[in-house]
Protein backbone atom coordinates (compact mmCIF):
# COMPACT_ATOMS: atom_id res chain seq x y z
CA UNK A 1 0.00 0.00 0.00
CA UNK A 2 1.00 3.13 -0.92
CA UNK A 3 1.13 5.82 1.76
CA UNK A 4 -1.11 8.60 0.92
CA UNK A 5 0.89 10.48 -1.15
CA UNK A 6 4.85 10.36 -2.37
CA UNK A 7 7.58 12.70 -0.26
CA UNK A 8 10.62 10.34 -1.22
CA UNK A 9 12.30 7.90 -2.95
CA UNK A 10 13.87 6.85 0.40
CA UNK A 11 10.64 5.16 2.30
CA UNK A 12 9.47 3.32 -0.86
CA UNK A 13 9.54 -0.22 -0.89
CA UNK A 14 11.07 -1.46 -4.76
CA UNK A 15 7.96 -3.33 -5.72
CA UNK A 16 6.22 0.17 -5.25
CA UNK A 17 8.63 1.61 -7.40
CA UNK A 18 8.24 -1.21 -9.74
CA UNK A 19 4.88 -0.54 -9.91
CA UNK A 20 5.09 2.72 -10.91
CA UNK A 21 7.47 2.14 -13.22
CA UNK A 22 5.05 -0.69 -14.56
CA UNK A 23 2.58 1.72 -15.32
CA UNK A 24 3.86 4.40 -16.52
CA UNK A 25 5.20 2.44 -19.85
CA UNK A 26 1.16 1.72 -20.18
CA UNK A 27 1.28 5.65 -20.81
CA UNK A 28 4.03 5.69 -22.69
CA UNK A 29 2.56 7.61 -26.28
CA UNK A 30 3.18 4.95 -29.33
CA UNK A 31 6.16 6.01 -31.93
CA UNK A 32 4.91 9.26 -33.46
CA UNK A 33 1.27 9.23 -31.59
CA UNK A 34 0.53 11.90 -29.23
CA UNK A 35 -0.77 10.91 -25.22
CA UNK A 36 -4.66 9.61 -25.64
CA UNK A 37 -6.65 11.46 -23.11
CA UNK A 38 -8.16 9.06 -20.35
CA UNK A 39 -10.58 9.46 -17.85
CA UNK A 40 -9.38 7.57 -15.13
CA UNK A 41 -9.24 10.58 -12.36
CA UNK A 42 -12.32 12.34 -13.74
CA UNK A 43 -13.71 14.64 -11.21
CA UNK A 44 -10.30 14.95 -9.25
CA UNK A 45 -9.10 18.42 -8.66
CA UNK A 46 -4.94 18.85 -7.99
CA UNK A 47 -3.17 21.47 -7.00
CA UNK A 48 0.79 22.06 -8.25
CA UNK A 49 1.37 24.88 -5.12
CA UNK A 50 4.87 25.64 -6.99
CA UNK A 51 7.37 27.97 -4.09
CA UNK A 52 10.18 27.54 -6.56
CA UNK A 53 10.44 27.75 -10.03
CA UNK A 54 10.11 24.94 -12.74
CA UNK A 55 9.66 24.50 -16.28
CA UNK A 56 9.69 20.54 -16.76
CA UNK A 57 8.09 18.85 -13.51
CA UNK A 58 5.05 21.75 -12.78
CA UNK A 59 4.50 21.43 -17.06
CA UNK A 60 4.32 17.64 -16.74
CA UNK A 61 2.17 17.29 -13.94
CA UNK A 62 -0.24 19.77 -15.06
CA UNK A 63 -0.13 17.47 -18.31
CA UNK A 64 -0.52 14.60 -16.40
CA UNK A 65 -3.00 15.62 -14.73
CA UNK A 66 -5.46 16.55 -17.77
CA UNK A 67 -4.27 13.67 -19.82
CA UNK A 68 -6.14 11.22 -16.63
CA UNK A 69 -9.39 13.62 -16.74
CA UNK A 70 -8.87 15.28 -13.38
CA UNK A 71 -8.65 19.05 -13.23
CA UNK A 72 -5.49 20.83 -12.40
CA UNK A 73 -4.50 23.80 -11.28
CA UNK A 74 -1.02 25.45 -10.69
CA UNK A 75 -0.20 28.62 -7.92
CA UNK A 76 3.35 29.62 -7.80
CA UNK A 77 4.57 31.90 -5.19
CA UNK A 78 4.98 35.15 -7.61
CA UNK A 79 1.44 34.87 -8.50
CA UNK A 80 0.19 34.21 -5.17
CA UNK A 81 -0.51 35.92 -2.06
CA UNK A 82 2.42 34.62 -0.52
CA UNK A 83 4.07 37.87 -2.09
CA UNK A 84 1.96 39.50 -0.42
CA UNK A 85 3.23 38.49 3.16
CA UNK A 86 0.78 35.42 3.57
CA UNK A 87 2.16 32.34 6.12
CA UNK A 88 2.55 28.78 4.22
CA UNK A 89 0.36 27.66 6.93
CA UNK A 90 -2.14 30.10 6.32
CA UNK A 91 -1.34 29.34 2.55
CA UNK A 92 -2.10 25.78 2.91
CA UNK A 93 -5.63 26.25 5.56
CA UNK A 94 -6.65 28.55 2.67
CA UNK A 95 -6.14 25.86 -0.28
CA UNK A 96 -7.24 23.10 2.06
CA UNK A 97 -10.21 24.87 2.38
CA UNK A 98 -11.26 24.42 -1.30
CA UNK A 99 -10.93 20.47 -0.52
CA UNK A 100 -8.35 19.72 -3.46
CA UNK A 101 -7.85 15.68 -3.99
CA UNK A 102 -4.33 15.88 -3.82
CA UNK A 103 -1.22 18.77 -3.55
CA UNK A 104 2.04 18.83 -5.47
CA UNK A 105 3.96 20.93 -3.79
CA UNK A 106 7.57 21.98 -4.38
CA UNK A 107 9.65 24.63 -1.78
CA UNK A 108 13.29 25.87 -1.30
CA UNK A 109 13.35 24.49 2.09
CA UNK A 110 13.96 21.05 2.34
CA UNK A 111 10.89 18.66 4.49
CA UNK A 112 8.28 21.55 3.04
CA UNK A 113 6.06 18.77 1.82
CA UNK A 114 6.81 16.91 5.12
CA UNK A 115 5.51 19.66 6.83
CA UNK A 116 2.09 20.02 4.48
CA UNK A 117 1.65 16.19 4.74
CA UNK A 118 1.45 16.55 8.52
CA UNK A 119 -0.60 19.96 8.68
CA UNK A 120 -3.04 18.48 5.87
CA UNK A 121 -3.02 14.68 6.63
CA UNK A 122 -6.25 13.45 4.77
CA UNK A 123 -4.61 14.91 1.59
CA UNK A 124 -2.24 13.18 -0.45
CA UNK A 125 1.18 15.60 -0.77
CA UNK A 126 3.29 14.86 -3.70
CA UNK A 127 7.25 16.13 -3.24
CA UNK A 128 7.84 17.87 -6.31
CA UNK A 129 11.70 18.72 -5.26
CA UNK A 130 12.15 19.59 -1.49
CA UNK A 131 15.54 21.79 -1.23
CA UNK A 132 18.62 19.52 -1.12
CA UNK A 133 16.66 16.56 0.25
CA UNK A 134 14.58 14.60 -2.66
CA UNK A 135 12.79 14.83 -5.90
CA UNK A 136 11.42 11.38 -6.40
CA UNK A 137 9.52 11.74 -9.51
CA UNK A 138 12.79 12.70 -11.37
CA UNK A 139 14.27 9.40 -10.00
CA UNK A 140 11.45 7.58 -11.21
CA UNK A 141 10.94 9.32 -14.86
CA UNK A 142 15.14 9.01 -14.77
CA UNK A 143 14.76 4.95 -14.08
CA UNK A 144 11.83 4.73 -16.62
CA UNK A 145 14.30 6.46 -19.22
CA UNK A 146 17.38 3.71 -18.47
CA UNK A 147 14.71 0.44 -18.67
CA UNK A 148 13.75 2.32 -21.93
CA UNK A 149 16.82 1.07 -22.85
CA UNK A 150 18.57 -1.42 -20.58
CA UNK A 151 17.15 -4.86 -19.55
CA UNK A 152 17.55 -4.02 -15.86
CA UNK A 153 18.86 -1.59 -13.27
CA UNK A 154 21.33 -4.61 -11.51
CA UNK A 155 24.57 -4.37 -11.96
CA UNK A 156 24.66 -0.96 -14.20
CA UNK A 157 27.72 0.93 -13.30
CA UNK A 158 25.89 4.74 -13.23
CA UNK A 159 28.00 7.83 -12.69
CA UNK A 160 26.24 10.91 -11.11
CA UNK A 161 28.64 14.20 -11.83
CA UNK A 162 28.51 17.72 -10.41
CA UNK A 163 26.67 19.54 -7.34
CA UNK A 164 25.64 16.43 -5.55
CA UNK A 165 25.65 18.66 -2.26
CA UNK A 166 23.09 20.56 -3.44
CA UNK A 167 21.12 17.84 -5.81
CA UNK A 168 17.92 16.51 -4.57
CA UNK A 169 17.88 14.55 -7.98
CA UNK A 170 21.17 12.92 -6.83
CA UNK A 171 19.72 12.07 -3.39
CA UNK A 172 16.43 10.35 -4.91
CA UNK A 173 18.23 8.50 -7.54
CA UNK A 174 20.89 6.97 -5.08
CA UNK A 175 18.20 6.31 -2.64
CA UNK A 176 16.26 4.54 -5.90
CA UNK A 177 19.19 3.01 -7.66
CA UNK A 178 20.49 1.34 -5.13
CA UNK A 179 17.45 -0.62 -4.26
CA UNK A 180 17.74 -2.01 -7.74
CA UNK A 181 21.29 -3.11 -7.20
CA UNK A 182 22.88 -0.31 -9.41
CA UNK A 183 26.85 0.40 -9.08
CA UNK A 184 27.15 4.15 -8.14
CA UNK A 185 29.65 6.83 -8.59
CA UNK A 186 29.21 10.35 -7.38
CA UNK A 187 31.79 12.48 -9.02
CA UNK A 188 32.40 16.54 -8.43
CA UNK A 189 35.10 18.96 -6.73
CA UNK A 190 35.76 18.51 -2.87
CA UNK A 191 33.57 21.26 -1.94
CA UNK A 192 30.20 20.06 -3.55
CA UNK A 193 30.78 16.67 -2.60
CA UNK A 194 30.67 15.67 0.91
CA UNK A 195 32.23 12.41 1.81
CA UNK A 196 29.90 11.17 4.35
CA UNK A 197 27.28 10.63 0.38
CA UNK A 198 29.25 7.42 0.49
CA UNK A 199 27.51 5.96 3.41
CA UNK A 200 24.21 6.76 2.30
CA UNK A 201 23.37 3.69 0.44
CA UNK A 202 25.13 0.41 -0.54
CA UNK A 203 27.00 0.59 -3.94
CA UNK A 204 27.80 4.41 -3.48
CA UNK A 205 31.94 5.09 -3.86
CA UNK A 206 32.93 9.11 -4.41
CA UNK A 207 35.42 9.90 -6.79
CA UNK A 208 37.04 13.61 -7.75
CA UNK A 209 38.30 12.54 -10.92
CA UNK A 210 35.67 12.61 -13.97
CA UNK A 211 37.42 10.36 -15.97
CA UNK A 212 37.91 7.91 -12.95
CA UNK A 213 33.82 7.95 -12.45
CA UNK A 214 32.86 7.88 -16.38
CA UNK A 215 35.37 4.96 -17.19
CA UNK A 216 32.75 2.32 -18.35
CA UNK A 217 29.82 3.37 -17.08
CA UNK A 218 26.85 2.29 -18.60
CA UNK A 219 24.53 5.55 -17.46
CA UNK A 220 26.30 9.22 -16.86
CA UNK A 221 24.00 11.85 -15.16
CA UNK A 222 24.98 15.44 -15.54
CA UNK A 223 23.91 17.61 -12.61
CA UNK A 224 23.59 21.20 -12.85
CA UNK A 225 25.68 23.77 -10.60
CA UNK A 226 22.87 24.86 -8.09
CA UNK A 227 24.55 28.53 -7.22
CA UNK A 228 21.04 29.45 -5.63
CA UNK A 229 21.81 27.04 -3.08
CA UNK A 230 25.32 28.46 -2.32
CA UNK A 231 26.08 31.08 0.18
CA UNK A 232 29.10 31.63 -2.11
CA UNK A 233 30.18 29.80 -5.47
CA UNK A 234 32.06 26.72 -4.39
CA UNK A 235 34.17 26.35 -7.37
CA UNK A 236 35.13 28.94 -9.77
CA UNK A 237 32.32 28.74 -13.04
CA UNK A 238 35.27 29.39 -15.41
CA UNK A 239 37.05 26.27 -14.27
CA UNK A 240 34.25 23.96 -13.14
CA UNK A 241 33.59 23.42 -17.10
CA UNK A 242 37.25 22.37 -17.51
CA UNK A 243 37.23 19.75 -15.02
CA UNK A 244 33.57 18.33 -14.20
CA UNK A 245 31.97 19.70 -17.54
CA UNK A 246 31.08 16.47 -20.11
CA UNK A 247 32.79 16.85 -23.47
CA UNK A 248 32.62 15.53 -26.64
CA UNK A 249 36.51 13.43 -25.43
CA UNK A 250 34.85 12.18 -22.58
CA UNK A 251 32.44 9.78 -24.37
CA UNK A 252 34.99 7.33 -25.64
CA UNK A 253 35.57 6.48 -21.74
CA UNK A 254 31.94 5.32 -21.68
CA UNK A 255 30.79 2.60 -22.79
CA UNK A 256 29.38 2.05 -26.69
CA UNK A 257 25.60 1.94 -25.36
CA UNK A 258 25.84 4.74 -22.65
CA UNK A 259 23.22 6.91 -21.65
CA UNK A 260 23.98 10.71 -21.25
CA UNK A 261 21.47 11.72 -18.82
CA UNK A 262 20.40 15.35 -17.02
CA UNK A 263 17.46 16.20 -15.01
CA UNK A 264 17.49 19.70 -16.39
CA UNK A 265 17.81 22.70 -16.64
CA UNK A 266 21.29 22.17 -18.75
CA UNK A 267 23.38 24.67 -18.19
CA UNK A 268 25.40 24.14 -22.27
CA UNK A 269 29.10 25.51 -21.20
CA UNK A 270 29.03 24.88 -17.84
CA UNK A 271 28.71 21.22 -16.73
CA UNK A 272 27.67 19.93 -20.17
CA UNK A 273 29.08 20.98 -24.04
CA UNK A 274 26.28 21.54 -26.46
CA UNK A 275 27.68 18.73 -28.96
CA UNK A 276 27.44 16.22 -25.95
CA UNK A 277 23.68 17.41 -24.92
CA UNK A 278 22.73 16.86 -28.43
CA UNK A 279 24.32 13.61 -29.30
CA UNK A 280 23.17 10.42 -29.78
CA UNK A 281 24.09 9.35 -26.43
CA UNK A 282 22.00 12.08 -25.28
CA UNK A 283 18.52 10.87 -23.73
CA UNK A 284 17.80 14.49 -21.91
CA UNK A 285 14.62 14.99 -23.80
CA UNK A 286 13.27 11.59 -23.55
CA UNK A 287 13.60 12.09 -19.76
CA UNK A 288 11.76 15.21 -20.12
CA UNK A 289 9.03 12.91 -22.39
CA UNK A 290 8.71 10.39 -19.53
CA UNK A 291 8.20 12.78 -17.11
CA UNK A 292 4.56 12.98 -18.19
CA UNK A 293 4.04 8.74 -18.18
CA UNK A 294 5.30 9.03 -14.97
CA UNK A 295 3.38 11.44 -13.41
CA UNK A 296 0.55 9.94 -14.46
CA UNK A 297 1.17 6.70 -12.92
CA UNK A 298 2.20 8.43 -9.68
CA UNK A 299 -1.20 10.12 -9.72
CA UNK A 300 -3.08 7.58 -11.05
CA UNK A 301 -1.78 5.36 -7.77
CA UNK A 302 -1.90 8.02 -5.57
CA UNK A 303 -5.56 8.98 -5.95
CA UNK A 304 -7.20 5.89 -7.15
CA UNK A 305 -5.60 4.16 -3.33
CA UNK A 306 -6.73 7.35 -1.71
CA UNK A 307 -9.83 6.93 -2.74
CA UNK A 308 -10.00 3.21 -1.95
CA UNK A 309 -9.01 3.72 1.20
CA UNK A 310 -10.88 6.57 2.14
CA UNK A 311 -14.54 4.83 2.03
N1 LIG B 1 14.26 18.53 -13.53
C1 LIG B 1 13.49 19.49 -12.98
O1 LIG B 1 13.02 19.38 -11.83
O2 LIG B 1 13.27 20.54 -13.82
P1 LIG B 1 12.38 21.80 -13.45
O3 LIG B 1 13.08 22.56 -12.36
O4 LIG B 1 12.24 22.58 -14.74
O5 LIG B 1 11.04 21.29 -12.96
Amino acid sequence: MMPAGLLGIEELERSEIEAILNRAKDFQPLENQSFKRLDLLRGKMIVNLFFEASTRTRTSFEIAAKRLGADAISITAAGSSVSKGESLVDTLNTLAAMRPDAIVMRHSASGAPHFLARHLPRTPIINAGDGTHEHPTQALLDARTILDRKPTLEGLRVAIIGDIAHSRVARSNIYLLSKFGAEIVLCGPASLLPAGLACMAPGVRLTYDIREAIRDADVVMMLRVQLERQHEAAFPAGEYFQFYGLRLEHLDLIKPDALVMHPGPINRGREISSEVADSQRSVILNQVENGVAVRMAVLERILTSHAETAH
